[in-house]
């Protein structure tokens, strides 16, 4: 297939699969237009670099087996708090039941309100969950991995070992393989929670976390870094201080101080693009970079061009996957089907169409006639 008659094959294959999408659309898309999504989060070789985001959305094993059947590329579960043997929850304010959520236009794009709340039921239950998505992930099916708000202390005060040990050991176990992969939680409420007023205090938890979470079991780590009330700048430092983690989610939600929610759309991602284009001219040099996962507003294969320019590997969505049913083009399927059909095959917007428009303005080469998703990114694939 040569690159000019791809748009024609666009147009055509995003209209019969708006019926079913394949599970594998990455070997059709390698095969029908030399396009290898290959991707990479946490370390790990994925098909394509659509993932989902930590949240309502991975909740139970019915969520995660849609997802497995609709090609998805991984997907967090829900954040858990973590506790020690005893069960007490040092940020237990952070594991109450998520009440309501609504899915609203923000500017241009949409947004889900949302108070930012933790897992809510037993940590046995949660344990069940990341067994389920080991499964998962050792069927190589969909790699589903944990997420956990972890104990962050005052500057004056100690971390809670014995929270970060008995958690980590607890998944660890479940998780069977070593090494354990996980995200750590800084969730957009807590820059609105007192505790987020200091900078030296973020800055000590990010440099610090790492090493605490290691202490009890091997393990491949990745901070969800927050959006912090403070500039651009800052957001630069905390990277740069979170280098002892294997990578990072950049960056969770914006928080509105006035209605209290955790709020996405146009907004964050201008922030986020904004903060990581500034990144490589400043992040500490003489190692290799920290791999980066893009989070906020990805609601086309166009903003994930955009992000992947800006050094991420692969990204986490989650307002995409939860817009009414109407938005997406498809008429059939799963919502996750649809939102990776929307993503990636859509003839204007969509992964595929940006990508063959990167290569005609010369900013994406051809590499053993191949277009290569890793390639945006600046790294060997
Ligand atoms: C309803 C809802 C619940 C969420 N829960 C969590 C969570 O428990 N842990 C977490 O790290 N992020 C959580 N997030 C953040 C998302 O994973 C994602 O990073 C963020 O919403 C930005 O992506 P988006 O613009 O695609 O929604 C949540 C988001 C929403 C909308």
């Amino acid at each position: 297939m040569s690159s000019s008659s791809s748009p024609a094959l666009l147009d055509k294959d995003f209209e019969r699969f708006k019926r079913e999408l394949p599970r594998d659309f990455p070997a059709h898309i390698r095969d029908a237009y030399r396009i290898d999504l290959s991707a990479r989060y946490l370390g790990t070789p994925i098909p394509h670099p659509i993932g989902k985001g930590s949240g309502q959305l991975s909740l139970n094993t019915g969520q995660l087996e849609t997802d497995a059947e609709a090609g998805l590329a991984f997907a967090v579960l829900k954040t858990v708090i973590a506790q020690d043997a005893g069960g007490t929850q040092s940020m237990a304010a952070w594991a109450i039941h998520e009440t309501k959520m609504k899915v609203e236009r923000r500017g241009e794009g949409w947004t889900v309100t949302w108070k930012g709340r933790g897992w809510d039921r037993s940590f046995d239950d949660y344990l069940a969950l990341v067994r389920a998505g080991r499964d998962l992930t050792r069927d190589g099916r969909l790699l589903a991995l944990p997420s956990v708000k972890y104990h962050l202390p005052r500057l004056d005060e100690p971390f809670r070992d014995d929270e970060y040990g008995f958690t980590t050991r607890a998944l660890a176990q479940a998780w069977g393989e070593s090494p354990l992969l996980v995200e750590k939680d800084f969730s957009p409420t807590l820059a609105g929670d007192a505790l987020a007023d200091e900078k030296s205090q973020i800055l000590r938890w990010v440099v610090e976390i790492p090493r605490r979470i290691r202490a009890h079991a091997p393990v491949r780590l990745a901070m969800k870094l927050m959006n912090a009330r403070f500039d651009d700048p800052f957001q630069i430092q905390m990277m740069a201080a979170a280098q002892h983690a294997d990578a990072l989610v950049v960056f969770n939600r914006l928080f509105d101080s006035d209605r209290k929610v955790a709020y996405g759309g146009p907004e964050l991602s201008n922030r986020n693009l904004r903060v990581l284009e500034q990144w490589p001219a400043v992040r500490p040099s003489g190692r290799p970079a920290v791999e980066l996962c893009g989070t906020g507003n990805v609601s086309s294969g166009r903003r994930i061009v955009e992000y992947a320019r800006r050094g991420c590997s692969s990204v986490q969505l989650h307002t995409f996957f939860q817009l009414p049913l109407e938005e997406y083009p498809a008429t059939d399927g799963s919502r996750t089907q649809r939102a990776l059909h929307a993503l990636i095959f859509d003839p204007h917007d969509g992964l595929i169409a940006a990508m063959l428009e990167q290569e005609a303005a010369g900013s994406l080469a051809r590499a053993g006639g191949e277009l290569r998703f890793l390639d945006l990114v600046g790294e060997p694939g």
